[in-house]
């Protein structure tokens, strides 16, 4: 079986969040599993100096009118082969791929985006010196789409397959856009690719998968009825037979506490002693009080309101007051930037902000914290609480998408019985959010309970290997009843 596999970023190439720990993964695992597969992803500029040997080129295609080179390459650390589409539009960027210095979305990114989805539909179905075609094309968010309405126009097509990571970004241009794209001009329609008279990417891919997968059971549930669906639930209802929640795995070479070069002390389940001083150098680093009377809460991720900052923010003086630590690690919405960084800035001592994007800082505080804050207002999958698990930090999550799908609530009951993971609430308020944190710092001083909880998070088994496997059952189903 022969795989193409789209994205629009895959760690350790490019990576802004979990879509590229998902690319740079589940590639390589369908691989693993005997499937000729190849990644294909923008030839970013960043990208060229991860690389470890020049890519060489493949092919040069013309792409409505525009010459794009595809560059050969393997993702670092991987036999996977990788397809990068080079033109200026991707080369000559850096930074961030979507968003310009002050966080606006590039002007170009229709045009850039549809390159992409270009890219993808001609090596699925066109003429390429490439001499490869793949049985099945899967496209992931809103960046590659357009890739799957494209090859339906064609008799001779692979499968195809649509991955939601995220319904909230659409890819939405405007009128004007889509008439530069020169798309056929039936894709302006409700059963296409318009969407409340602009046009989106993202529906490129609902309205013509042969199949739709998203990222966690939970959300695949949500997004068929208001408000998860966010406009979309009647599209996705209608497609509910071909839609299927396949939970995200993660990558645990990268994220092994036992293993892990990036933080101070590494440790495991029979060393979880060792634990505490991660959290005493990650102090120490930020400028913390050093103490281990409190615990401390940790939140890694983009700034965006999706993140739930709304319930944190608001009741910021009540969790110091717990009493307990907080670190901040994320970059995003200008306005959580500065909020985040005045009340850091009030709080000494006991509330550190680090605006970046910075990987190794992520390990350091999945290492460190006792809590990993997750009250995300929505959430498909989220990587975050899979890896706090891993770390034997617990995390406390709302109980929304793949968040609801892989944390086991502390309660009496599962606390007795050994199944609970972590703190889990429902409403999205900031007094819900407070209880179930008032909760886990309770909690946390019965020191004999709380091993018990870090000893079931970290003996939870989120490995690639099923979701992977769940992938290839869908491929080789789906081609089995396309041939029938
Ligand atoms: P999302 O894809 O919605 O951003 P996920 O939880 O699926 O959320 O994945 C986020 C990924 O991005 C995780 O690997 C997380 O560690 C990483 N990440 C997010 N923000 C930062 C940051 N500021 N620095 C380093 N890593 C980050
Ligand atoms: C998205 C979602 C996140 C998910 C990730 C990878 O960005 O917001 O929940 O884990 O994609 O699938």
């Amino acid at each position: 079986m022969k795989l193409l596999f789209a994205a629009s970023e895959a760690y350790p190439l490019l990576k802004t969040g979990g879509l590229a720990d998902v690319a740079g993964s589940l590639p390589e695992v369908i691989r693993q599993q005997g499937v000729d597969v190849r990644l294909l992803l923008p030839a970013y500029g960043d990208v060229f100096e991860r690389l470890a040997s020049p890519p060489t080129v493949v092919a040069e295609l013309v792409l409505a009118g525009e010459p794009v080179r595809i560059l050969e390459t393997h993702l670092p650390g991987t036999a996977l082969l990788t397809w990068l589409v080079d033109h200026p539009l991707f080369s000559q960027r850096l930074g961030n791929p979507y968003l310009d210095q002050q966080g606006i979305p590039w002007a170009d990114n229709a045009q850039r985006f549809m390159l992409l989805s270009r890219a993808a539909a001609h090596i699925s179905t066109g003429d390429t010196v490439l001499d490869w075609r793949p049985d099945v094309l899967h496209c992931n968010d809103w960046h590659t789409g357009p890739a799957i309405a494209l090859v339906h126009l064609e008799e001779q097509r692979p499968l195809t397959v649509f991955t939601i990571h995220n319904l909230a970004h659409m890819g939405l241009f405007d009128r004007e856009t889509f008439t530069q794209l020169q798309l056929p001009e039936h894709f302006w329609q409700d059963n296409a690719l318009e969407f409340y008279e602009q046009c989106s990417f993202i529906k490129g891919g609902l309205v013509y998968a042969d199949y739709i997968t998203t990222v966690s059971p939970g959300y695949a549930r949500e997004i068929c009825e208001s408000p998860g669906g966010m406009g979309l639930e009647g599209l996705l209802r209608q497609r509910q037979d071909c839609l299927v929640g396949i939970l995200n795995g993660i990558d645990v070479d990268t994220w092994n506490p036992a293993t892990d070069h990036y933080i101070e002390q590494r440790y495991d389940a029979a060393s979880l002693q060792d634990k505490a001083l991660n959290k005493k150098s990650l102090q120490q680093t930020l400028g913390l009080e050093q103490r281990d009377d409190r615990p401390l809460l940790g939140f890694v991720g983009r700034l965006a309101q999706q993140k739930g900052l709304e319930l944190v923010l608001p009741v910021l003086d009540q969790i110091l007051e717990l009493p307990a630590q907080l670190v901040f690690l994320g970059t995003g919405d200008a306005g959580y930037e500065q909020q985040l960084q005045s009340l850091a800035d009030i709080h000494p001592g006991c509330m550190a902000v680090v605006l970046a994007y910075n990987e190794s800082m992520a390990h350091r505080i999945e290492a460190a914290a006792d809590i990993f804050l997750m009250p995300s207002l929505f959430e498909p999958c989220g990587l975050n609480q899979l890896y706090s698990l891993r770390y034997g930090t617990l995390p406390l999550v709302r109980a929304v998408g793949g968040l609801a799908d892989t944390v086991v609530d502390a309660t009496p009951a599962s606390v007795a019985n050994a199944s609970a993971t972590g703190f889990v609430f429902r409403e999205p308020t900031a007094n819900d959010f407070l209880a179930a944190l008032q909760r886990a710092c309770q909690q946390w001083q019965n020191k004999e309970t709380w091993h018990e909880l870090q000893l079931s998070a970290m003996a939870q088994d989120f490995s690639w290997q099923q979701s992977a496997e769940r992938y290839l059952a869908l491929y080789r189903t789906a081609a089995e009843s396309r041939r029938q």
